[in-house]
């Protein structure tokens, strides 16, 4: 029997949280947000100005369609005043204000919660220590971000039915990566999880990913030729493709070196898995052929699309 959705999914335990990293939220914290997710899908009129009266500031000091616009919608569908920073040259970070007398104004101003999205690491963790409202990290430079790794999960939940057991290859830019990691850490929380990191070496997965992985005991190797993709595509359930991050290259020559070498299409389906998942957090550049956008492998346009589900779950939670 299909389970009826009445009412809004109730969660205390999310409730006022700041939410910097994926290693903050627990296998329960995300099974509430995938839930309350399903009830917003299932019945969106009952989360429609769920959250009246409340002020959610989207500061973004750092180029963003997905996760501005995901958020700035689910917060409309709560019903909530949208203020805060679109464009930074057009506000007073451009005259050198701070980041934290920009927190603190935002604040003044009336912010029940601040997504922040901005270039460097530790931004959001900085943030969430001087304000009195919940922040939610929107991708702090190439550290972490968390609630990519939430609407990633929910993709992989929603596709395949489980999370546990999931065979995951990560193909492209590791090092500079912000939503491997955050993902990285999540599935940690998952039974029988296996990663491949797939990069050149120069571009491979950070050790402090490594170590976090190692002392959760899960199983990963790190495969540094792309051409050993073909070997591993018959053993994975997702492939999760990132593209070559040049805004944090620090040499522009060993971007200008490393562009192209790496580019997923139509043939790897011959080899993979019929039912192989095709991941991207988005935006691609050219590490993704368009020609695969029309297979049912391609879920990376459903994996952006279900943002605003995961996120009026998210804000509906953190806000109660
Ligand atoms: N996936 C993602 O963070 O996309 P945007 O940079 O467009 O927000």
């Amino acid at each position: 029997m299909l389970e009826q959705f009445t009412e809004p999914l109730r969660y205390e335990g999310l409730r006022g949280r700041d939410i910097v990293s994926a290693k903050d939220l627990s296998r329960g914290d995300l099974e509430a947000i995938f839930r309350a997710a399903d009830t917003y899908r299932e019945n969106p009129s009952i989360y429609r100005n769920l959250l009246r009266r409340k002020t959610i500031a989207l500061i973004f000091v750092e180029p963003s369609t997905r996760t501005f616009h995901s958020f700035e919608r689910a917060s409309r569908i709560l019903g909530c005043d949208v203020i805060g920073i679109r464009d930074p040259s057009m506000t007073s970070i451009a005259k050198g204000e701070s980041l934290h007398d920009t927190i603190r104004m935002i604040e003044s101003y009336g912010a029940d919660l601040i997504v922040l999205r901005h270039p460097s690491k530790g931004a959001a963790l900085y943030a969430a220590e001087i304000s009195n409202v919940p922040v939610i990290n929107g991708g702090d430079g190439g550290r972490e971000h968390p609630t990519q790794a939430i609407l990633d999960l929910y993709t992989i939940h929603r596709k395949r039915g489980s999370i546990d057991g999931l065979r995951i290859g990560f193909l492209g830019d590791l090092r500079f990566s912000r939503t491997v990691p955050s993902l990285s850490y999540a599935l940690t929380l998952y039974s029988d999880i296996e990663i491949y990191y797939i990069a050149p070496p120069i571009l491979q997965i950070r050790r402090e990913v490594e170590i976090y992985l190692e002392e959760r005991g899960v199983k990963y190797e790190k495969i540094s030729e792309i051409e050993s993709l073909a070997k591993i595509l018959r053993n994975i359930d997702v492939l999760y493709v990132t593209r070559l991050q040049k805004e944090r290259f620090p040499d522009p020559s060993e971007y200008e070196r490393l562009r192209g070498v790496y580019t997923v299409t139509p043939e790897i389906l011959r080899i993979a898995r019929r039912d192989i998942g095709i991941m991207h957090p988005l935006p691609r550049v050219d590490e993704l052929s368009p020609e695969l956008d029309g297979t049912p492998n391609a879920w990376y346009f459903d994996q952006a699309r279900w943002g605003i589900d995961v996120r009026v779950a998210l804000l509906s939670l953190v806000l109660g």
